[in-house]
């Protein structure tokens, strides 16, 4: 047998082995120990991979499953995980943790764990251990752009199985954006009658893009999907943080509810190409009002601790250019449209509060200052605005573009298909640390975590989406379970191990050396293009970060 203990993804705080073997057989049963009635369920779930009945019983018995919660012990995401020759015990800090030990279980079988199905007569021997677990980090997310192109509500399911696997808690969905808007709406059903589809889409690259492709695009979630993701996620112990992008980023939006703009009399429509969009929501409070019950419906049916407000990218010369919007500017006493920015997301914010909801906010909203300090900051232009963010009360997660948005090149490989520009090497992720020796301490105790982001301009379908994110997503959930740089990549048997279970599970990643010839980008519209080089992206996203209005850096109470 060879040592899977040594191969976990990621790594665990402390695993050591132990003499004999534990087999899991049709007699195996479960226990809930103290404190555990719940989650013997959710772990007779995880453990439906084994397809053996797994009977509940009072005590334990010769070959028993026993599950035991004690948060004292393990915090809130922590287990151990001790597999003796007559008893496997898991004891664990909540159900979370109980679900992140039959995932480290399942890593420590045959591959064949991963797979759908096993053949008959698959023998399911652990090897003795103890493994003793908890995560660096609160906030380990994947972000998946399901706007710019839509993912099938199955394969959003499918995704969060892949996190699970790799103990990441967080699914942020980015729900609505120029190019369309994804949820089913029962107040308003014009949002999935207009802004759920467009007519076609551009090809090539953004910056130079050579026509259209022709063809409808288009798709949404019902509230019953909704409903049906976040429950699903739930039971794997992922929070699916769903985002309504605003003010900006909002021309889908808008093509269904033009009244909300900021241009009177306005017309707009589903973008067929990327970029960045001068069409703002109104910030009045009529408007405040209806993304409020926009906001509420969605909660009804998919109910989160945190929604992503957006906030970024926000040209603000339509406000400017809009009397009414200077007179409300005037009226509430703000020095200049950043601040009006900045004020109408802390309603929204404010509004959330009052549902027990916390906001979370792309690092512009930070930029323009007034932000209530329970909001969530999430970094993408770089370090000094993650800092400055820390510095100022807020909890930050680091999203930076580089190494974290996986929708870049994996490589400069002229094979690679085509991708808005990079690359974001799988050993640039893994170098990344959370909490950088650069920050401070007291900058550090604010870093909560971090998160991919996975951008769809250029990932047209799901393959595509396997082959960005995987492996780039395993070097992130260790860097995030551990809370340090992972030297992952360069440990061949781990990496052999990680992507023979990624195989089992049919994820089509990226293989370590070349692209396979079906996954090259050829001559055709999905060609290579270098696209923005890194070096460049960062120096920009760095001098606008440093543009951020100055006295809005306080959290306001
Ligand atoms: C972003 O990339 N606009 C958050």
């Amino acid at each position: 047998m060879t040592d899977r203990l040594a191969t976990l993804l990621p790594r665990p705080r402390s695993a050591r082995g132990l003499t004999g073997t534990f087999t899991f057989t049709e007699r195996t049963s479960i226990v809930a120990g103290p404190g555990a009635d719940g989650s013997t369920d959710l772990v007779r779930r995880a453990l439906s991979f084994l397809r053996l009945p797994l009977p509940q019983r009072g005590t334990p018995e010769l070959g028993s499953v026993v599950v035991t919660l004690d948060p004292a012990a393990h915090g809130p995401e922590g287990y151990q995980l001790l597999v003796r020759p007559d008893r496997l015990d898991i004891v664990a800090g909540s159900t979370a943790g109980a679900t992140y030990a039959v995932s480290t279980l399942r890593q420590l079988l045959p591959e064949v764990a991963w797979r759908a199905a096993a053949a008959r007569g698959t023998v399911w021997e652990l090897a003795c251990c103890e493994v003793t677990d908890a995560p660096a980090t609160d906030w380990r997310g994947v972000m998946l752009d399901v706007s710019r192109h839509f993912l099938p509500k199955r394969e959003v399911l499918r995704m969060i199985d892949l996190l699970a696997m790799h103990k990441l808690n967080r699914l942020h969905l980015h729900l609505a954006d120029d190019q369309g808007w994804r949820i089913e709406s029962a107040r308003y059903p014009q949002l999935t009658e207009l802004a759920s589809h467009r007519p076609h889409t551009a090809l090539g690259h953004g910056a130079e893009h050579s026509g259209h492709d022709g063809t409808p695009h288009g798709g949404y979630y019902t509230r019953a999907d909704l409903a049906e993701i976040g429950a699903y996620a739930q039971e794997r112990a992922v929070t699916v943080v769903p985002e309504l992008d605003v003010p900006g980023h909002a021309s889908a939006l808008l093509a269904a509810l033009p009244e909300l703009g900021s241009v009177p009399g306005g017309k707009y429509e589903v973008q067929t190409t990327w970029g960045v969009f001068p069409n703002l929501l109104s910030p009045l409070p009529a408007v405040e009002q209806v993304v409020d019950e926009l906001l509420g419906e969605l909660l009804e049916v998919l109910p989160s601790p945190f929604v992503h407000l957006g906030g970024d990218e926000c040209p603000l010369g339509q406000w400017e250019d809009n009397p009414e919007i200077q007179a409300y500017r005037e009226s509430r006493g703000l020095p200049n449209m950043a601040a009006l920015h900045g004020d109408f997301l802390r309603r929204l914010a404010d509004r959330l509060a009052g549902r027990g909801v916390r906001a979370v906010f792309w690092d512009e909203a930070f930029g323009s200052g007034g932000l209530r300090p329970d909001s969530i900051v999430m970094a993408w232009r770089g370090d000094e605005v993650a800092r400055k963010a820390a510095a100022a009360g807020f909890q930050v997660v680091r999203t930076p573009v580089f190494p974290t948005y996986l929708d870049y090149y994996s490589d400069d490989d002229p094979r690679e298909p085509l991708a808005i520009g990079g690359p974001v090497r799988l050993a640039d992720v893994a170098a990344l640390d959370p909490r950088p020796a650069a920050f401070t301490e007291a900058e550090n105790a604010n870093v909560i975590g971090v998160q991919a982001q996975l951008w769809s301009e250029y990932l047209p379908h799901a393959r595509l989406l396997d082959y960005r994110a995987f492996p780039r997503v395993c070097a992130l959930a260790e860097v995030a379970w551990t809370g340090a740089p992972s030297t992952w990549p360069e440990e061949p048997e781990r990496v052999r191990a990680q992507l023979s279970r990624l195989d089992a599970a049919g994820v089509e990643y990226r293989p370590l050396g070349d692209p396979k010839p079906w996954q090259r980008g050829g001559t055709g519209a999905r060609a290579f293009r270098s696209g923005y080089p890194m070096a460049e992206v960062t120096r920009a996203l760095d001098e606008l970060a440093a543009e951020d209005n100055p006295e809005g850096l306080q959290p306001s109470s």
